[in-house]
């Protein structure tokens, strides 16, 4: 396997395997990896001849009080895991070479990036989605795959490939969750064992939501997020949102809703996890 450092190296890398015919599929993440981020390297080995795995964390999309520094890292481990999965090669680049001191230029995506995790992480999804359109210039990949954990994230995403014609598939890959029910995070590395107990309930909230808002439809949202709610700080979650949008536009569901994004921001502790569930209510 491959280890790119420097964007120069990964994008001659890709500029010459494309000549040669072949397809790319890549996998951006910010390292850390475990049995979701592995999903989906899996999925981009059934879709294409060469598989791409960034790990970089990447600084424009923390804002000034979150956890850029203690962000967990373990490259040796990461690559070890981007190897038993067959990837081709691994991208991490440091900050330096990857954002010029007087970068001018970013990518915004201004609606979908709008509510949820970006009305309270402001800028984040611009730092997303400019890193994104960077990768894909790097990497050119055929195929880019991301997971359902990050549902606004791969919707923005998806928007910002279609505004700006880049060529390459989005791939949505299914949430991977513990036995538990906790979904699997690079941020699940700072709870304490008591908290990791605790935060299952997310998962629970999510699930029982379901079939409430499957057989009350739309009317019942208001009921079931005040249920959801009590539910996660009867269990010592502090809530940052719990919300149900309209899981195509992000915007508050209406009578012509068919699919429900259910989407949550929880601390427990000092750790903001995010979950969410689709329900289909059409
Ligand atoms: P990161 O949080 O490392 O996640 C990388 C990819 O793994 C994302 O597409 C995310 O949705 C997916 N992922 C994480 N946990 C998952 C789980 N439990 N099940 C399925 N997929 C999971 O998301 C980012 O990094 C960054 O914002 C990035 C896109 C790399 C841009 O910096």
């Amino acid at each position: 396997m491959e280890i790119f450092r420097t964007p120069a190296e990964l994008q001659a890398y890709a500029l010459s395997n494309k000549r040669a015919g072949r397809t790319i599929a890549l996998v951006p993440t910010m390292g850390y990896l475990h049995a979701g981020h592995c999903s989906l390297i899996d999925i981009a080995r059934q879709k294409a001849d060469l598989v791409i795995v960034s790990i970089f964390v990447n600084p424009i999309q923390f804002g000034p009080s979150e956890d850029l520094d203690k962000y967990p890292r373990d490259f040796e481990h990461d690559a070890k895991l981007c190897t038993e999965h067959g990837a081709d090669a691994v991208f991490a680049p440091e900050p330096g070479v990857m954002y010029a001191p007087d970068a001018s230029t970013v990518v915004e995506e201004q609606k979908l990036s709008r509510p949820l995790c970006g009305a309270r992480r402001p800028g984040h999804f611009r730092g997303v989605t400019t890193v994104v359109a960077k990768l894909f210039n790097l990497a050119l990949p055929d195929y880019a795959v991301f997971g359902m954990k990050d549902a606004q994230q791969l919707l923005v995403i998806r928007r910002m490939v279609r505004d700006l014609n880049f060529p390459v598939e989005i791939v949505a890959a299914p949430l991977i969750r513990e036995h538990s029910g906790l979904a699997l995070s690079s941020r699940n590395a700072y709870l304490t064992a008591d908290e990791k107990e605790r935060a299952v309930i997310l998962s629970r909230v999510l699930d029982a939501a379901r079939p409430a808002l499957i057989a009350g439809g739309v009317e019942a949202i208001p009921a079931v997020l005040e249920v959801m709610k009590h539910e996660i700080e009867k269990a010592g979650g502090r809530i940052d949102y719990v919300e149900a949008l309209d899981a195509s536009t992000l915007e508050t569901p209406n009578a012509k809703t068919a699919d429900l994004l259910v989407a949550l921001a929880v601390y427990f502790g000092n750790t903001r996890l995010i979950d969410n569930t689709l329900v289909w209510v059409k």
